[in-house]
Formats: structure tokens, sequence, C-alpha cells
């Protein structure tokens, strides 16, 4: 039976303000967790969101900080109202301040609808979020980790792509604002580590699915299922045998906690995605599988500098952090549409 929760003062919090958290009561004993300020910017976004709820959960004490650009409230509404949450409607082109233990710095729009919408906005978010959230982790001697991504590959020359490799990378292309606006915000990082020992720590995440993804936001999972749940014909761009690895959203997340819970001095990068590969036709073709209906394949052109092929290399991640992802593409397509259909039909 469910005993009700029991509020313990947290040490941490009493530096800045009183707070308490709720935890619960296991046979009516106090359980005590070593609890941390996190900050997490671009919080109410799909990966962010998933990244708040774990860290709320495990009791710690989350600001998440978001512009709504791409996010929306709607993704955190069920932390909204927990004593250990806090949401701050904040750009991280503007610097902000918070006593913290440890940031995660999510904020940029994922989605290449997104970021291509408002591209000079889109480097000023990586550069200028880089740059104030590594200022804020020197005075506050938080640490810090940054969600890069695998698009500082560009259309890669090697396969599959270990850290090592330097990329292939458009620098005046419509997606250079994502993919250059990454690539500096890396450099800022190592440069914070040099000079001022900031205790700095970089992923490159490969595409990403799971619920929460924005309907609209022109991903190919996404994209897939909502065209399929809509009975419209799925759209692929190019003629399908490009290929794509697809990591399901709970592998990431344990992927980042672990990274931020390695030593001081292990920077990476690190990749976090899953080594299965598929072609989009593939993909397309498991999805109208699952789902049925009437939906065909349609194909359009190809837009300009998309990756002919995407495949982690994760021996680093599984040396490192102990880390591999777990969930099979046929079991996360299901969880994602069951996630689209109920939100489509409310
Ligand atoms: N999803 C993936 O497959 C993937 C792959 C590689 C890297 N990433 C990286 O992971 C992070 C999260 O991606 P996501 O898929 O959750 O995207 P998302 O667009 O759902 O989330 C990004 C969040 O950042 C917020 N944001 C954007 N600009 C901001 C600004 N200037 N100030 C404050 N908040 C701002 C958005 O409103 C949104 O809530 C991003 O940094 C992205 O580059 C994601």
């Amino acid at each position: 039976m469910r005993s009700s929760p029991t509020y313990i003062f947290s040490p941490f919090s009493l530096v800045n303000r009183f707070f308490v958290v709720p935890l619960q009561n296991k046979n009516n004993k106090a359980t005590f967790i070593s609890m941390k300020r996190i900050l997490v910017t671009g919080g109410a976004g799909f990966i962010g969101s998933h990244l708040c709820e774990r860290l709320v959960n495990e009791g710690h004490d989350v600001i998440c900080i978001d512009n709504f650009y791409s996010g929306s409230k709607e993704n955190v509404w069920h932390l909204i109202g927990k004593p250990n949450f806090e949401i701050v409607r904040h750009d991280v082109i503007n610097p902000y301040w918070a006593e913290v233990d440890e940031i995660y710095n999510l904020a940029c729009p994922a989605s290449p609808i997104y970021y291509q919408n408002d591209p000079i906005q889109t480097t000023k978010t990586s550069f200028f979020g880089a740059y104030h959230m590594l200022g804020l982790a020197r005075r506050t001697k938080a640490k810090i980790l940054q969600s890069s991504t695998s698009e500082v590959y560009g259309d890669p020359n090697i396969h599959p792509q270990p850290e090592s490799y330097w990329g292939n990378v458009n620098p005046i292309g419509l997606r250079s604002c994502y993919d250059e606006g990454k690539r500096v915000a890396e450099t800022l990082f190592f440069d914070y580590y040099r000079l001022h020992k900031v205790r700095a720590k970089v992923i490159r995440i490969f595409n990403t699915y799971g619920p929460r993804m924005a309907v609209s936001d022109g991903r190919v999972v996404s994209n897939f299922v909502v065209q399929a749940l809509r009975g419209e014909d799925l759209t692929i761009y190019g003629d399908g045998q490009q290929t794509r690895s697809f990591q399901y959203v709970s592998d990431l997340i344990e992927g980042m906690i672990r990274m931020m819970d390695t030593p001081d001095d292990f920077t990476g990068p690190v990749n976090l995605g899953n080594p299965g590969e598929f072609t989009m036709l593939e993909l397309a073709e498991k999805v109208i599988k699952k789902i049925g209906g009437k939906s065909k394949i349609v194909f359009r052109p190809l837009p300009s500098d998309d990756p002919k092929m995407r495949r982690p290399d994760i021996t680093v991640a599984k040396r490192e952090l102990g880390w591999e992802p777990k969930v099979p593409l046929d079991e996360g397509l299901d969880h994602i549409i069951a996630y689209f259909r109920d939100y489509l039909q409310r």
C-alpha cells in the first residue's frame, strides 16, 4: 500500500532558499538522497522534457528555462506544481543567473523546419546559449553538458562516424546555422575547459525519437507516424536509400546522465545513438505495416546537404559510460505510435 510522502529539507537548497522535497516513504523510513540543483535549458522541448521528468523523479531541484520557440509548456505540464520543479521563460541568447550544481544545455531547435525558419536566431542560440551557460558554470563551478549533434559530421565520408572524425560540413548552406552553430558551441566548451577549468562535457546526439516530439516539426519518425495515422501518404525525400539510426529517447536520457556523472577531466565528445541502421524506405514500410490503413509512399526531391548515411560508432560510450541503447526500433515505434494516436484524438 502506498504511504503518504515525507517532506525533507534539502541541505543544498538551504544555501539559497528554503525548499522541501517530497520523497516516497518506504516502510515508514525516510529516504535520504543526494539532491542537486540542476538547470536544463530547452527543458520544455522534446528531449528536455524527458530529462526534466527523470531528474525531478530522482528528487533533484530542477530549473527548466525555455523561450518556447519549438517546445511547449504542455511537454512539462505534469511537472508544473511539483515543489522541486520550476519553469522560467527565458531566451538563452541573454545571460541567466542561478546557483546550480549542474547545467544541461539543450536549448536549440533541432528540427530543420524550426531551425531554418530563423537561421540567425539559431546561430545566436547555439553560440550565445553556450557562451552564457559556460559563464554561469564558471561562476558557480557547476558541471555543464552540451547537447551537440551528429550534424557536426555533416555529410560524412567515414562510416560509421567515430568521435575522431572532423566532419564534412558545408559552412554556407541552409543547414549551416545549425551545424556550424553546434560546432562553434563545441569549440567554446573545449576552450572553457582548457582556459577556465570548467567541468565541460560534450555529447553528440544521433537521431532520437519518442513521445512529445512536435506533430509538425518534420522530423522523419514523427512525420511518418503522423502521416500514417492521418491516412495520408508518407513523404520520402530522395530515393529513400539514405540511411539513419534511430535512438529511443529513454536510452538517450540514460546516456546523458551517465555522461554528467563521469570524472571532471572527462570531456568527451561522446556519440550517443543507436547503431541500428535503416533506410528511409525501410522505416516508412515498417510504419505502414504497424499502423495499417491506405497510406502509400511518395517521393519528393532531396533537400540540399542532406546526409546520405548516418550511424554512430559508440565504442567510446560503451567504454567510458558503460552505456549502449536498449530499446529496439520496433518497440520504440510502438510507443511513439501510441503517443501520437492518443495526441491526435485529443
Ligand atoms: N532530437 C534529436 O534527434 C537531436 C539530435 C541531435 C541533437 N539534438 C539536440 O538536443 C537538444 C534538444 O533537441 P529536441 O529534439 O528536444 O528539440 P526541441 O526543439 O524539441 O527542443 C529544443 C528546446 O529549446 C528551446 N529553445 C530554442 N531556442 C531557445 C532559446 N534561444 N532560448 C531558450 N530556449 C530555446 C525550444 O523552445 C525547445 O523547447 C537540441 O540542442 C538539439 O540540437 C537533438
